[in-house]
């Protein structure tokens, strides 16, 4: 596309000189003979460059100059002047012109600062568009959210996956704790050795703890040979302890000691190993409310708390629901036959998935997508594609008892209210004193509601 250049001058015969000359160039342009033309083209137009006048009955250039730089700071503008004004254009140049020209002037000079002041442009804004998408950016990795708290993590993911701080991920079932677990580590410069996962709950302690730390052949009944624990597996990598809350008060203990001393000691060994690890846990309790609780370590507690993420809740980011929706759909029909299209989501279903309270939180929702790509047939999903029990439950959440879903709120409150006013009457025999004390309201505002119900 061709760049396009308004031209404002008070002289028709000037502006359509300037204009010639810049078409010739390969610029596409617009006229203006006053200021306030100019503005009225720029409110409408796609305009590149503005090239104006200094001297101008009414608006001059400057002020014309103001006006732009108002709405549309980046707009570049060129200010002729003549010899008079000179001052004035030192002054153009104080508010954010772009350059001034002096007159009479050869147009090649022109056309040099019209090309630069355009490719100044365009620097200027495809600056702020890289800018505004890395600030904006609704995925990192494939973590998804738009959420202001989404955001926060994705800021604290890129800061903190360049060191080897431990990292305590707290937030519910389902909120994507091991997904931001993975997303540090292979933003770190561990991301080419392991990352290995330790289910603290899914082990009974003796047995964890020979899987965290190893044994010795012989350390106890069954330990044929000697074996290493995790730990030694993750060396110069991450451990990724999840349920951290879930550890037996004794191997808190020995946790807090590889924490502090950076070495293991294998069950029936007398060796210490030194071992390099970053270490990442994860809870869906509040670790804090477990210290208080004393069923956790206060010492450990604060060395697992060095950078604290907390995910929250999907109903409380309604936002990336959409979004999570979306990428949901995408990621399952890849599992489809090639060329059915991604079905797009009804309305009203999307309705149902903002009220949803989501207590399986984002992996319930991943869940309901794959169910749904598999039995919907069709292009769009409809109410009839989701389970029974989710319509039931959305709208059990929904339901107040005797009004319509699509009732309005003034309309409601004053039918309530004439039906309460008419009952506390006939509760208070018509005694308008009475039903004023039953309803909780002076007599007077008793008085006008009756007026206003037409119930005297
Ligand atoms: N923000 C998100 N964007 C995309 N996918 C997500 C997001 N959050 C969670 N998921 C997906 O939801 C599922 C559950 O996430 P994950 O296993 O990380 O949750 P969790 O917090 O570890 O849950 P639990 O406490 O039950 O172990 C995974 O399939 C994950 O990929
Ligand atoms: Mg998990």
């Amino acid at each position: 596309m061709m760049d396009a250049i308004l031209v404002v001058d008070d002289e028709k015969n000037y502006t359509a000189v300037l204009s010639a000359v810049l078409e010739e160039e390969g610029f596409d342009t617009r006229m203006a003979n006053s200021g306030h033309e100019a503005l009225e083209i720029l409110a409408r137009e796609e305009i590149d460059l503005v090239i104006s006048d200094m001297k101008m009955p009414g608006m001059d250039g400057l002020a014309l100059l103001e006006k732009i730089k108002q709405k549309t700071p980046e707009m570049p503008v060129i200010i002729m002047t003549a010899h008079g004004t000179v001052n004035k254009a030192v002054e153009a140049m104080q508010k954010g012109a772009y350059t001034f020209i002096l007159k009479p002037f050869d147009n090649e000079r022109l056309v040099m600062y019209a090309r630069k002041a355009i490719e100044h442009h365009r620097l200027v804004m495809d600056n702020q568009r890289l800018q505004h998408e890395v600030e904006t950016q609704y995925s990192f990795d494939n973590i998804i959210g738009k959420s202001m708290p989404m955001q926060d993590v994705f800021r604290t993911i890129r800061k903190v996956g360049p060191t080897s701080a431990t990292v305590l991920i707290e937030g519910e079932s389902g909120t994507g704790k091991e997904l931001v677990a993975k997303s540090i580590h292979f933003n770190s410069p561990r991301r080419e050795k392991p990352i290995v996962t330790v289910n603290c709950a899914a082990l009974a302690e003796t047995l964890l703890e020979s899987e965290l730390f190893g044994h010795e052949k012989g350390a106890f009944t069954g330990a044929v040979a000697r074996k290493k624990g995790r730990f030694e597996l993750a060396d110069s990598g991450t451990i990724f302890l999840d349920e951290i809350g879930e550890l037996s008060p004794i191997l808190q203990v020995k946790l807090l000691r590889v924490l502090q001393e950076k070495t293991i000691e294998r069950v029936g060994g007398v060796l210490s190993i030194p071992v390099d690890i970053r270490i990442i846990a994860a809870t869906n309790r509040s670790l804090k409310q477990e210290v208080e609780a004393g069923r956790f370590r206060e010492d450990l507690f604060y060395r697992l708390n060095v950078v604290k993420i907390q995910l929250p809740p999907l109903k409380q980011r309604p936002e990336d629901i959409r979004l999570l929706v979306d990428h949901f759909l995408h990621k399952y029909s890849a599992e489809r036959p090639a060329g059915q299209a991604i079905p797009q989501v009804a309305p009203e279903v999307e309705r149902l998935f903002t009220d949803y309270h989501w207590p399986g939180n984002v992996r319930e929702l991943e869940n309901m997508i794959e169910r749904i790509m598999v039995f919907c047939p069709g292009p769009t999903v409809t109410i009839d594609d989701l389970t029974p029990e989710f319509r039931d439950q959305v709208h059990n959440t929904l339901h107040i008892e005797g009004i319509p879903a699509d009732a309005k709120l003034s309309e409601t409150l004053t039918l309530v209210e004439k039906k309460m006013i008419v009952r506390a009457m006939k509760m208070a025999g018509n005694v308008q004193t009475k039903a004023a004390e039953i309803l909780g309201i002076g007599k007077s505002g008793l008085n006008q509601k009756l007026k206003k119900f037409d119930l005297n």
